[in-house]
């Protein structure tokens, strides 16, 4: 295994490890970002620099970066920070393949204790992305950094497509029902802890940050899953990771499949979502 181009100390063993197992699933069985969420995006980026710069936080497997490189051809450079060694290298071997002219920095550090290289050498990003990755972070704190980092007319871009945890219709609903009934009715976040929803909502956080001015974007997709990739989704998540279910984590999947394959019609279950971009400005556009 290599490693990240630069490791802050900080972040915490329990978050490091909550992801880590997670990565290969991860990779192979999240959804990607939708287009017309990666369009809203390049437009935020082209026309602001010859050579702009993204820093994505809490990057995973690099899934923000990798739909933003082809639609932005000029994106010079991309920082990438998260907590997980594993899913950087993920993202390493992602991005490396596709990143033609542009560069990469991997960045083993929290959010919250994100610092750029440097000197001249510290390109300050034009488009701050979280995706999939706020509610993990300190909220107020990530966009405190972002306000330090990043260059003058920069956006923040806050995004997710809810989970299948959340979604609610007869298959999922179901699902749920059987995870809680392996793991208790309380959703978990990795083997430590219960998940708990953040204390105030992004909306809330970005109005009493630097980046008040905000627009929202909700871009609706329909995603049909194989009950197998269900399966392989859900075992990269934080709620029914394999750890969870100790010794019956092959009890609990075969039961799963069943349940999925009885709800699939034509082999397939579908997934109406709704991609939820918050895209923030400084107001009035500068620092
Ligand atoms: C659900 S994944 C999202 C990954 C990617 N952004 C995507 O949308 O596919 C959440 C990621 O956030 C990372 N993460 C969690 N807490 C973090 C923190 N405080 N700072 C940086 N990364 C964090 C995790 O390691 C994980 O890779």
């Amino acid at each position: 295994m290599t490693c990240p181009d630069t490791s802050f100390p900080g972040p915490a063993p329990e978050q490091e490890t909550l992801f880590a197992a997670a990565a290969a699933d991860y990779d192979r069985y999240r959804p990607g970002v939708p287009a017309a969420a990666v369009e809203l995006l390049a437009d935020a980026l082209r026309g602001r620099r010859l050579a702009p710069v993204l820093l994505d936080l809490g990057t995973g497997t690099g899934q923000v970066p990798r739909a933003l490189l082809p639609a932005v051809p000029g994106l010079a450079h991309i920082e990438a920070a998260d907590v997980s060694r594993q899913m950087l290298e993920q993202a390493r071997d992602a991005l490396t393949p596709v990143l033609g002219r542009c560069t990469l920095r991997l960045v083993h550090a929290s959010a919250d204790a994100y610092a750029p290289l440097p000197g001249d050498e510290a390109p300050a990003p034009d488009l701050v992305t979280c995706c999939r990755s706020f509610h993990w972070m300190d909220g107020p704190a990530v966009l405190a950094v972002a306000d330090r980092v990043a260059s003058p007319d920069a956006a923040v871009a806050i995004m997710g497509g809810g989970s299948l945890w959340t979604h609610e219709a007869a298959w999922t609903r179901a699902l749920r029902e059987l995870i809680q009934h392996y793991l208790g009715p309380k959703r978990r976040a990795g083997t430590g802890a219960a998940y708990s929803e953040p204390r105030r909502s992004y909306e809330e956080d970005l109005a009493a940050s630097a980046w008040s001015d905000v627009a929202e974007h909700r871009i609706p997709v329909v995603r049909t899953w194989a009950p197998k990739n269900v399966i392989g989704y859900v075992r990269s998540t934080s709620f029914a990771g394999p750890e969870l279910f100790g010794q019956r984590h092959a009890a609990f999947e075969a039961e799963a499949r069943t349940l999925l394959d009885a709800h699939a019609s034509g082999g397939s279950l579908t997934e109406n979502a709704v991609f939820t971009i918050l895209l923030a400005r400084r107001p009035g556009g500068a620092q």
